[in-house]
């Protein structure tokens, strides 16, 4: 089992740099380690017909590892431009062509990786506004075009004037080694999201049948009303929600 972590910050020994060791440092014994730091290679688009070894070095290093810590900060509320480069210039290895122009996993289809972030803004601003969510958001859309399943979350806000990481961040990163040191199944989450779901229906129809009882009064106890605004009600819930874990789910603090 080997564990790729990825630094694409302006800083070798920086707050994420921090970070991704800290992770790193506490996997579990046996798990083989690397970090490639993207300001060391000179990271070019792939041109047709031409070698790049750049990239193939990379994609061979990530190829032999099962998980990828991929820790980039957060420039004007962005993915930091050299992991961006780093993806768009990986992006023929990491997804295939079909003849339509569609894209579909490619070579690194089943990997799991987790993502790293930190910002200057502080916690409670970063919890208002998400000035992290566009990086955390990047990482996902690549890697959810090349098939690889995404472990979790890490956010370091309120670093300006920081020099090391805070005691609690340094307790989730040990918490995320332990958690990739397990060699994955392809997807192992598909029980807990039905068990998510089963959860957030009860909850939900609970609720619903709770704003019901004093709206007795107005519409009766017809079979028929009652189901409208159910349906209504339950509609509303429905869409707050999935406006929430679709656009609002990213880790914050
Ligand atoms: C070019 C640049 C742009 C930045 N833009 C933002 C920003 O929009 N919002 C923010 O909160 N922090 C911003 N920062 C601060 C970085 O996110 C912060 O310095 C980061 O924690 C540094 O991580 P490092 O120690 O790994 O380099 C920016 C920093 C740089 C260098």
């Amino acid at each position: 089992m080997k564990i790729l972590g990825i630094l694409g910050s302006h800083q070798e020994h920086g707050l994420n740099a921090q970070l991704l060791a800290e992770v790193l440092d506490n996997v579990d014994s046996g798990v083989e380690t690397e970090t490639v730091y993207l300001e060391n290679y000179d990271i070019t688009p792939h041109k047709y017909h031409e070698k790049n070894l750049v990239l193939d070095e990379l994609a061979e290093k990530m190829l032999e590892s099962d998980v990828w810590v991929i820790a980039a900060p957060t420039y004007f509320r962005e993915l930091s431009g050299v992991m961006k480069n780093f993806f768009d210039c990986m992006r023929p290895k990491l997804v295939y062509f079909k003849e339509n122009g569609d894209t579909i996993p490619g070579q690194f289809k089943d990997k799991h990786y987790l993502s790293l972030t930190s910002c200057y803004v502080s916690p409670l601003e970063n919890f208002v506004t998400g000035v992290t969510d566009e990086s955390l958001k990047t990482i996902d859309r690549v890697m959810s075009a090349g098939g690889v399943i995404k472990i979790g979350e890490i956010v370091l806000p309120g670093t300006f004037g920081m020099k090391t990481i805070p005691y609690n961040k340094k307790k989730l990163c040990k918490k995320y080694a332990k958690k990739i040191s397990v060699r994955k199944r392809k997807d192992d989450s598909t029980v807990k999201r039905y068990i998510q779901l089963f959860f957030m229906i009860a909850v939900m129809a609970l609720i619903t049948m709770g704003i019901q009882v004093p709206l007795k009064t107005w519409i009766g106890t017809g079979f028929w009303l009652n189901y409208v605004s159910f349906t209504i009600i339950f509609f509303v819930l429905l869409a707050c929600i999935l406006h929430f874990v679709t656009f609002v789910k990213h880790r914050r603090r």
